[in-house]
């Protein structure tokens, strides 16, 4: 079942429960949260106490994206705040098996990005402990950058490593993804899409909308 998880780093903060109101209304499945530290990428975003306060007005899946540094020392406050996944990158963690365990025994669903450079390869003995893989579509740190065409041979990799290890694991891809290139990239074994600046601009809730006739086709 494909989702879309919109991400709140290009909504206008200044509107933030009314937009995501919108996403929520209009269909969408996901709410994707982007933490960033300003130190495992070079900028900062928004973190604990946003996520607590949006969580008392929304149902939506809080899928969490932690840019940040050694998450494994962050997590337990994550999960605190309501998030339902969370999601530490490959590139971040010095024990990322123990990291995800921990999130395992917390009851959270895990899921582990990579960076546009970094090889699925260093999944291959985790996936039991995995719920979803975030392939990086743009070097993390900000929104509204290009789409990295190497995305989709990465995809294809990535679905038949899945398939290979007989577990059901979601494939997420984040970063440029727009109403012209989601086709392919669904075609290309994803079926978790996030999209920031293709949501949150002009009519957001018909943006959501042709966004969830393509990812239901
Ligand atoms: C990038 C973030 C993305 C970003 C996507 O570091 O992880 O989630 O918000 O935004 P767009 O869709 O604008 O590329
Ligand atoms: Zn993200």
């Amino acid at each position: 079942m494909n989702k879309l998880a919109p991400s709140i780093l290009a909504a206008d903060f200044f509107r933030l429960g009314e937009q995501i109101k919108e996403v929520e209304n209009a269909g969408a499945e996901y709410l994707h949260i982007d933490v960033m530290d300003g130190s495992f990428v070079p900028s900062i975003s928004f973190g604990l106490p946003l996520i607590t306060s949006i969580r008392k007005n929304t149902k939506l899946i809080f899928d969490v994206h932690l840019m940040v540094t050694e998450p494994e020392r962050f997590v337990d406050q994550f999960v605190d705040a309501g998030a339902d996944i969370i999601t530490v990158h490959a590139e971040a963690c010095t024990h990322l098996n123990r990291t995800l365990m921990h999130l395992k025994e917390r009851g959270i669903k895990t899921g582990v990005a990579l960076n546009p450079a970094t090889s699925p390869e260093c999944l291959r003995y985790l996936y039991n402990y995995i719920d979803m893989i975030l392939v990086m579509s743009v070097n993390p740190g900000f929104g509204g950058q290009e789409f990295i065409p190497e995305t989709i041979k990465k995809l294809n990799d990535v679905r038949e490593l899945v398939k290979m290890s007989g577990r059901d694991i979601d494939i997420e891809v984040d970063g440029g993804i727009t109403l012209e290139n989601v086709k392919s990239i669904v075609d290309a074994g994803a079926n978790v899409i996030v999209s920031g600046s293709s949501v949150f601009k002009n009519d957001i809730a018909s943006n959501v909308r042709e966004f969830e006739k393509i990812l239901h086709a």
